[in-house]
């Protein structure tokens, strides 16, 4: 327990759940797994997705590409979150308190920014945009982003267990 963590995490991870993720052989291995699988998931479909934004796969139409890529990216990070709860609570004040761990969430949050903005416009573009006709700039910029916070995010994801 790191007693500098606000005072809900400490509460967090001193509860009765926490201590059973903790105690549990299976609980906390499970989670981390979990978390893997999911990230193949998400990782995978975020970057069909940003590629046919970007311009690959031209002879598609983006939206037979995008449409079911983002629904499997949003199932990806459903699981991610829920997984990554579990690994949370369990050390919720050390997690916490980790610098990579706060780039991370900061990051995820970036992320969720970017797609949400991006994503109100997406929809229109996608059915005004036939094959191998390229995307706007403005959508191209936002893949590249995205692809650039997510690829973060998983590094970040990696390093807390050096930090
Ligand atoms: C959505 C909410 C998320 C939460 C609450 C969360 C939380 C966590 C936690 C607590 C850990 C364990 C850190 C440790 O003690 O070593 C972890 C590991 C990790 N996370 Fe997440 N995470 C989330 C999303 C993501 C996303 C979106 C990605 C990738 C794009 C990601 C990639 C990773 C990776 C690669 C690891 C290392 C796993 C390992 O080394 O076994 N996480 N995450």
């Amino acid at each position: 327990m790191l007693h500098e963590a606000p005072q809900v995490l400490i509460a967090l991870e001193q509860s009765g759940l926490a201590a059973a993720i903790r105690q549990s052989v299976w609980a906390y291995p499970a989670a981390n797994v979990g978390h893997i699988v999911a990230l193949t998931l998400f990782a995978g479909s975020v970057a069909i997705m940003d590629a046919r934004l970007l311009g690959a796969f031209a002879a598609a139409p983006p939206a037979d590409v995008v449409r079911p890529a983002r629904r499997a990216a949003m199932l990806g990070l459903l699981l991610m979150a829920v997984t990554g709860s579990v690994l949370f609570t369990a050390e919720a004040s050390h997690v916490a308190m980790n610098p990579v761990f706060q780039i991370k969430a900061a990051l995820i949050a970036l992320g969720l920014l970017n797609a949400l903005f991006a994503g109100r416009a997406l929809d229109a573009v996608l059915a005004d945009t036939p094959a191998r006709v390229p995307l706007p700039t403005r959508v191209r910029l936002s893949a590249l982003l995205s692809l650039m916070i997510w690829i973060s995010v998983a590094a970040c994801g990696r390093l807390i267990a050096y930090f």
